[in-house]
């Protein structure tokens, strides 16, 4: 496995493996669910790229970003274990200038939800997401559908900019009971992470009111907000793939979405039907 930690120094590495290339961007502390990506790539590429990088744009101020976990060794192998050919490690000046021009989201799909709790957030991933996509040149690029907003938006920008790859989302990788996978699941003390099981508990509820035929959002959300109290719940939503609010649940293009606070971690998971 090369590891480039420049763009002059992926250049280098990707002259030395032509063909098909996929590319799995992340900030690191890698679990099951990146692996699965990985696999993914693995499987329709000739030459896979992984990306580490914990995008300081991407966090509001006061969000701590000092905090996020950081796992060099362990991901290195992880990555090495996993048959990845090129791993991107930059550092903040190999990413970024001063006073740069910035990637926006768009008005509405931006800032609702996610962009509502974090509003800027998408500002941050898209514009990062731009310059790795157009530093590694991949064929096809896999993004998990946990981060369902971030999954459109990245879609959306792909199209609006004419670039030439292809998005591939990924289902969300759980635990044997529920939880999805997320790399700010270590943050969770025990009694947390049981709570914590309330976000796939409303979701699989949500997925048997659908089935018995009670479609209605507003019956939905409420049974939902039932199983996630006492959480500080911050939404509960259903909408389409276009991230437009829906009355009632159209199978084939509805997620129901999920944001709340386990003591002072925040979780998202969502359900796509
Ligand atoms: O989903 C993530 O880990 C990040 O938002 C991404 C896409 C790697 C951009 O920093």
């Amino acid at each position: 496995m090369i590891i480039a930690r420049s763009a002059q120094e992926l250049e280098d590495a990707l002259k030395t493996r032509p063909g098909s290339r996929g590319f799995v961007p992340t900030m690191g502390a890698l679990h099951i669910g990146h692996r699965t990506l990985i696999d993914a790539a693995r499987r329709e590429n000739e030459c896979v790229v992984v990306s580490i990088f914990v995008n300081p744009t991407q966090f509001l101020p006061g969000e701590d970003l000092s905090k996020y976990p950081r796992r060099e060794e362990a991901d290195f192998k992880i990555c090495e274990l996993s048959g990845v050919d090129i791993l991107f490690y930059p550092d903040v000046s190999a990413m970024y200038t001063a006073d740069e021009i910035r990637i926006t989201a768009p008005d509405v799909r931006g800032f609702i939800l996610e962009g509502a709790s974090r509003p800027g957030h998408f500002d941050g991933v898209l514009t990062v997401v731009m310059k790795l996509l157009n530093l590694v040149h991949p064929t096809r690029a896999y993004f998990g559908k946990k981060d369902a907003q971030q999954l459109a938006l990245i879609t959306q920008m792909v199209h609006n900019f004419f670039m030439d790859v292809e998005i591939v989302p990924m289902d969300t990788v759980r635990e044997n009971d529920g939880l999805a996978l997320s790399s700010r699941n270590v943050y969770l003390s025990s009694e947390e992470r049981q709570e914590a099981l309330k976000l796939s508990a409303a979701l699989k509820h949500a997925t048997k009111m659908v089935m018995q035929g009670n479609v209605k959002s507003f019956t939905i959300q409420s049974a939902m907000e039932e199983i996630l109290a006492p959480l500080d719940v911050e939404y509960v939503a259903i909408v389409n793939r276009a991230f437009q609010s829906l009355n009632e649940v159209v199978i084939g293009d509805t997620i129901v979405l999920v944001a709340a606070r386990v003591g002072t971690t925040r979780l998202i998971d969502n359900v796509w039907m």
